[in-house]
């Protein structure tokens, strides 16, 4: 899951600098049980993005317990008068309730809530814009997430989504499922003209798409 090389990792978490306890916990937890959070190279760059566009309505696509949920919100609480809403989706019921107790602990409940346990389903329910839209759940589903993505984010908003080297397998001719999937996101993102995208190849690789205004 790591397409960086392990020196340039270490040097990049030692000049970005600490992190506050709960985010700690939250890492040593996906540690201990093999959690796939985007961490902390790929949560900074999270909490860059949601200021640099003054992102106060963020839609996540699989949340698991909160960890990238707690980047985009801290983002929202350092800005103006520290409003937002991250609507989180996670499937798994005890990661729910992980989540919330994480996030009411960091002072950050009021701005990051679950909306529902399936993503492609909960975002039809909810309507409006939004600012952003972060894509982290099942691979498989990732080229129709970012079709209902798309219709759903504000011009000069963003689409931003995790696991897009996989492991570096996109660049497997035939791949399995999940590959395929993945090959396929990309490849329908940078054919799609109202976006400008790019690929950061921090850790297992983040798409970050830009809606023209
Ligand atoms: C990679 S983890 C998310 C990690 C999280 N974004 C973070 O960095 O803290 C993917 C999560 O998506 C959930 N998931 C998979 N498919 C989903 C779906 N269709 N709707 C909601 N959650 C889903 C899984 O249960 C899993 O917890």
């Amino acid at each position: 899951m790591n397409t960086l090389d392990i020196k340039i990792e270490n040097y990049l978490n030692q000049v970005y600098g600490d992190r506050s306890g709960v985010l700690r916990e939250m890492e040593k937890e996906a540690e201990k049980r093999e959690f796939p959070i985007v961490g902390p190279l790929v949560g900074r760059l999270l909490y860059q993005l949601a200021k640099m566009i003054n992102a106060r309505r963020v839609f996540e696509m699989g949340s698991g317990y909160g960890y990238s949920a707690y980047w985009w919100a801290s983002a929202m609480k350092s800005m103006g008068n520290g409003s937002g809403e991250v609507l989180m989706t996670e499937r798994s019921e005890s990661n729910r309730k992980e989540g919330e107790a994480y996030l009411n602990r960091a002072g950050l409940g009021h701005l990051a809530q679950y909306a529902g346990d399936d993503a492609l389903a909960a975002i039809d329910k909810v309507s409006g814009e939004f600012d952003i839209v972060f894509i982290d759940a099942d691979k498989q589903q990732y080229p129709i997430a970012l079709q209902k993505a798309a219709g759903r984010v504000r011009p000069g908003g963003l689409i931003v989504a995790d696991n897009v080297l996989w492991s570096g397998k996109v660049v497997e001719e035939k791949g399995d499922a999940s590959t395929e999937a993945i090959k396929e996101f990309n490849r329908n993102l940078f054919s799609m003209k109202e976006f400008t995208s790019s690929i950061v190849p921090v850790r297992d690789g983040v798409a970050v798409a830009f809606k023209s205004m």
